[in-house]
Parts: C-alpha cells; sequence; structure tokens
C-alpha cells in the first residue's frame, strides 16, 4: 500500500505542475481529493476494511499523501495567480493599482502652539525671544532677583537644587543649555549653588548684564519647581517672561502691552484687571487677569457656571511690575535714566484656557488620543 500511495502522491504532482490553467487544476484537485470518488477519498473510505492493527499505519500514510497533494495544490495556484497579476501588470515590477499606506500628518503639540502664538505677538510689538538655561546658579534665579538667602519670597518656589558641592555642579553646568557662566568656568564672582530654574526670571538679569538699553525680550522656556501633581500644577512646566527697559517707560506701557497682548491672544475686546501683588524685583508689582472670553466676564455661560473661569468671570495670567531700581542698578543700568517693565505667566495656564483642558497633566502623558483632539 506505502509503495502504492507513494506511485499516486508522485503522479498527482506531476499533473499539478502540468495543470496549465485554474480549470485544469481543479480537475486535478476532484480526481484525487474529490468528496465523491477521489483516489484519496477512496482510498480513506475503504480503511475500515482493513483489520485492525494495520490501519493506524494506513491511515497515516493517506494523511501524509493528502496534506502533500493539498500544499502542491495551494503552491500551484499561488503560482499561478502571481504569473497573472505579473501578465496584467505588463511587466512592471510594482504593482501600481495597491493603495497606499496613509501617511499620519504630525502636528504642535499645545504647549509648543501657546509658546508661539505668545512669541509671535510679542515679536508685533517690537519684542525679541531668547532662551536661557534651564540650570541656573542662585545668583541669577534669586539673589539678583531681590530674593537672598532666607527671603520669605523663597518659600513660593519649591526649589530643586542641582548640587552644593562645587566641582559638581560646575561639571552639571558645562551640559547646560547655554550662557557664560554655564559653559563651564567657575565665575569669579560666588554664584552661589545650581538649581533647577524655578522661573524664566534669571533670564531679565543674564540679557541686561550683555546688553545696553533699549531691550525688550520675551522669554519662553521650560521651569521647574519640587511640587505635588495635580490638576493645576506640575513639577515641569512653562512660562513666559517679558522685559522692556528704555529711558521713560512706564506703567501706562506695561498695561498698553498687556491689553494688546490680551486682545489679541483671547480675541476681542478683552478687558485687563490690574491688582496690586508683591514681587521682590519689581516695584509697584500687580497680577494681570483678564477677563473671561468664555462667558464675556459674567461668571455665567448657558451651561451654568462658567468651566473656563470657574465662575470667577476673571483669568488670572501673570505677575508684573516696573523693574526694581535694585536690580538696574546690579546689572550696571542707572536708575535715574532707565526704568522699564517685566511680566511673567504661565504658559500652561494660557493652554488649558485656550484648548479647553481640563487637567495640565494631560499635556505631559503624550496620549495623542487626547493631544489630537485639542
Ligand atoms: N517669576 C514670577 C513667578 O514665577 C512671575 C513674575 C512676576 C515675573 C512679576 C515677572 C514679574 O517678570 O515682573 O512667580
Amino acid at each position: 500500500m506505502a509503495d502504492e500511495l507513494g506511485e499516486l502522491t508522485k503522479r498527482a504532482l506531476r499533473e499539478i505542475a502540468d495543470a496549465k490553467d485554474a480549470a485544469a487544476l481543479e480537475t486535478v484537485r476532484v480526481r484525487y481529493l474529490g468528496r465523491k470518488d477521489g483516489e484519496i477519498t477512496t482510498r480513506v473510505k475503504s480503511l475500515a476494511a482493513l483489520p485492525v492493527a494495520e490501519r493506524p499505519a494506513a491511515g497515516a500514510a493517506l494523511n501524509r499523501a493528502k496534506t502533500d497533494i493539498e500544499a502542491a495544490l495551494a503552491e500551484r495556484e499561488r503560482a499561478m495567480r502571481d504569473q497573472s497579476l505579473a501578465a496584467s501588470l505588463g511587466g512592471q515590477a510594482e504593482d501600481l493599482s495597491l493603495p497606499g499606506r496613509p501617511v499620519r500628518l504630525g502636528r504642535l503639540h499645545p504647549i509648543s502652539r501657546t509658546i508661539r502664538d505668545v512669541s509671535r505677538i510679542f515679536l508685533g510689538m517690537g519684542f525679541e525671544s531668547v532662551e536661557g538655561p534651564e540650570i541656573e546658579w542662585d545668583y541669577y534665579n534669586f539673589e539678583a532677583l531681590n530674593i537672598p538667602a532666607g527671603h520669605p519670597a523663597r518659600d513660593k518656589f519649591n526649589t530643586l537644587w542641582v548640587a552644593q558641592d562645587a566641582s559638581m555642579a560646575v561639571s552639571l553646568a558645562r551640559t547646560g543649555t547655554g550662557g557664560s557662566q554655564a559653559r563651564g568656568e567657575r565665575p569669579a564672582r560666588d554664584l552661589g549653588p545650581m538649581l533647577f530654574r524655578t522661573h524664566t526670571s534669571p533670564m531679565q538679569i543674564r540679557t541686561m548684564e550683555q546688553r545696553r538699553p533699549p531691550v525688550r525680550i520675551i522669554v519662553p522656556g521650560r521651569c521647574y519647581r519640587f511640587e505635588a501633581t495635580d490638576a493645576t500644577h506640575e513639577s515641569v512646566f512653562f512660562q513666559y517672561e517679558g522685559l522692556a527697559i528704555d529711558e521713560k517707560l512706564s506703567m501706562a506701557d506695561l498695561k498698553g502691552v498687556l491689553y494688546s497682548f490680551a486682545r489679541q491672544i483671547f480675541g476681542g475686546e478683552r478687558k485687563v484687571r490690574f491688582r496690586p501683588d508683591y514681587f521682590p524685583f519689581t516695584e509697584p508689582s500687580a497680577e494681570i487677569a483678564f477677563d473671561c472670553f468664555a462667558c464675556n466676564g459674567s461668571g455665567v455661560t448657558d451651561a451654568g457656571r462658567c468651566a473656563t473661569c470657574v465662575g470667577s468671570g476673571w483669568i488670572e495670567a501673570a505677575g508684573c511690575g516696573m523693574v526694581h531700581p535694585d536690580v538696574l542698578r546690579r546689572v550696571g543700568y542707572d536708575p535715574a535714566k532707565y526704568q522699564g517693565f517685566a511680566f511673567g505667566g504661565g504658559v500652561d495656564r494660557l493652554a488649558t484656557v485656550l484648548t479647553g483642558t481640563p487637567d495640565i497633566r494631560l499635556f505631559y502623558q503624550n496620549d495623542l488620543r487626547y493631544l489630537e483632539s485639542v
């Protein structure tokens, strides 16, 4: 039986190879595997007539023959299909009729978008965008801004310190992102320990040290604070800082600039509210809020309490003020000749408000399902 089956399989494989088209192939299939009287099928049916002891071996041999024939049929069929496709393509190597793979378009992260929007608006008012190191000296982050060690204002900035050990601080500074001191040499002046900058304000000092007035800069950048995170706080976040120094600048100029900014970023006839505040590096200092663009400052919408301003009618946007004379003196500017204003606000805050994002952490989880929806 085994010999006979071997012969039969060989014959089947030869006929499969010789089949000229799909119809011929089908005839071969029916001849061997046809349900009613295919050569293999009838042999399977007659297994029952064999003595019990011979059945397993015979069954296995038949199965093998059947699988070999099936495989050869499938292979020949695929070859025929490829051949006819190649023929229909007229000898072209590629099938140009295949649909292309869709290309997914990238887009800017809402934080990047907000930074660009903010920068563009201030650029339009004559400000230049500059960036500074994220690893900073205590001097620039605090001292030069009138926040010496022990000053209560330091409590507001939960600071991540890099290292108290000077040699380690310097080696880390080498990997920093710029600035003369961040290039590596320990500066002549004692700049104190290094830290992750808690705000973008140190760039006020770095810029004034290097330039003479007039100065008009906007500084977007990443900041760090040692904070527990919640819906409105992240330990890594972004700020934008503004600084303008010139002769005869006044609080009226500060107001005008921020007025214009509010209208351009939120649209419409935004109102700006200034309330007295305290920052060590500005005098006087103020907190700026814009009337809410979503409810027009009423605190309510058709759906009830306004979700954008949480019912207050105002969106607090930034701190600001007239640059403190001591700060000017420290960088060698004469406060009798030069005055200026500064402001600093949260990019994330703007971005949440502009995109209706309920939780700041959604910006940093990098879940494309959310980021693509805003
Ligand atoms: N740097 C301050 C902070 O992070 C914000 C700020 C307030 C910046 C007043 C300024 C300013 O430039 O004038 O809390």
